[in-house]
């Protein structure tokens, strides 16, 4: 369903890669029996009444809530919030976002933003001790509190966390919020396709029954292939940044898919970057950074290649209008669709980039709807997975992430630090 197109023998040795990509493939069993792959068979396996729960839960807060605050941060985060910004929100409730930064401008706003609406509030944290999201949590509890009481609160807060675990699960059964399971074998960027990120999927009214059948369709076309497609691009990354292309930039021709681009930032980074290894991940909208950024990739020192996210088939567009006048000099596009301009600016940005000793990598998805974009995501998780075991190091863990949070604790005081 994701097809991955290249042309990298300018840049890589193909017998190399051709190696290389065997190499990946090989890893396939190791990356399964990793305990924190359970992201790789979730899209065929999960559990069925946890999965109607959610969507039944997604209606009752359509029927009760103007808004839904989801509090969390990474992978809890930009995950839910990077499909409801691609596929596009239809429910009643509003989506808003709180605990992803230490910003009292930002809470405040959110908070204000609630007026006298109707609202809920969904945590989700593996951990659940995640400062950002415990700080938002405390401000948002108070508001409902407020709002509702105690009791009807409670009958207001969803929570996904570890099923034995974290502080946050303990308030949860303590006070009887409605839980669902962060599952065991599945970490924050990983975690999209599960309940963390289906919840606030469904309430904005997406169809999640698409969304996990093209993740899982996807998967059984990648693994009867040893990883397939996943495995090649994975394996032209490693290549490429050993020819010293240490910089990959996601590219979408859809503002849409800026927060996605956010999402697989993540992904990338945090699996592969560690132990002085990975590829620095970038991304940019276009056409809109072609008018900033476009310069340096297509000018600036070659240590940069692309990745173009790709349609075989998009809605129809606009149509330019018709100007007898033609003072705009636009009358060779009059009637034209704004879908298929934006296809050939595409066309014509692989052309150049290439030309101008940028290789340019192209994941080319079916369409942008639920099912494909459940593809992607699979797609995606699974390549990441391939290239950090290619890099040598563990996909799953961060843990360098922990520095900044030992100096935060010290010079915040924390006990125990
Ligand atoms: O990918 C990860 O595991 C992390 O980036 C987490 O998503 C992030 O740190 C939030 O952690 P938690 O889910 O424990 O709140």
């Amino acid at each position: 369903m994701i097809k991955f197109i290249a042309s990298t023998d300018k840049f890589v040795e193909p017998a190399s890669l051709e190696q290389k990509v065997a190499e990946a493939k090989a890893l396939l069993h190791q990356i399964g029996a990793d305990p924190m792959a359970g992201w790789l068979d979730y899209p065929a396996s999960y559990d069925q009444a946890e999965f109607a729960r959610i969507k039944e839960t997604a209606g009752k807060i359509n029927a009760d809530s103007k808004y839904l605050v989801c509090i969390g941060i990474g992978g809890p985060y930009l995950g839910h919030k990077a499909v409801i910004e691609a596929l596009g929100h239809t429910s009643s409730t509003q989506i808003l976002y709180a605990g992803n930064s230490f910003s009292s401008v930002e809470l405040e706003n959110t908070l204000a933003q609630l007026g006298n609406a109707d609202f809920s509030v969904y945590v989700a944290s593996k951990s659940g001790t995640t400062t950002e999201t415990t700080i938002a949590f405390r401000f948002f509890k108070q508001a409902l509190v407020k709002k509702y009481g105690v009791e009807g609160a409670g009958k207001r807060i969803y929570v996904t966390t570890d099923r034995s675990n974290g502080a946050l699960r303990d308030e949860t059964i303590k006070n009887g919020y409605k839980m669902f399971i962060f599952p065991d074998g599945i970490g924050g960027r990983f975690s999209v396709l599960s309940p963390v990120g289906l919840l606030s999927i469904a309430t904005a009214g997406i169809d999640v029954d698409q969304l996990m059948q093209g993740a899982a369709s996807e998967r059984e076309e990648l693994l009867a292939n040893a990883g397939g497609d996943a495995a090649t691009y994975a394996a032209t990354r490693v290549c490429l940044d050993a020819q010293g292309f240490g910089t990959e930039i996601l590219a979408a021709f859809e503002p849409s898919l800026r927060l996605f681009g956010e999402w697989w930032k993540q992904l990338a980074g945090e699996s592969e970057g560690k132990s002085g290894k990975g590829i620095f991940p970038a991304s940019v909208t276009y056409s809109t950074d072609l008018h900033s950024l476009g310069q340096f990739i297509q000018g600036g020192p070659h240590r940069l290649f692309e990745t173009i996210l790709r349609f075989a088939t998009s809605p129809e567009g606009l149509k330019i209008p018709t100007d007898p006048t033609n003072l705009d000099d636009l009358a060779y596009l009059a009637g034209e669709d704004l879908g298929l301009i934006n296809q050939k600016v595409l066309e014509a940005t692989v052309k150049a980039h290439s030309g101008g000793g940028v290789p340019v990598l192209q994941l080319e998805s079916p369409d942008l709807s639920a099912r494909s974009l459940g593809a992607l995501i699979f797609f995606l998780e699974l390549s990441i997975a391939f290239s950090a075991s290619l890099f040598g190091v563990n996909p799953f863990d961060q843990p360098d992430v922990e520095a900044y949070k030992t100096e935060m604790f010290r010079l915040l005081g924390k006990p125990g630090y």
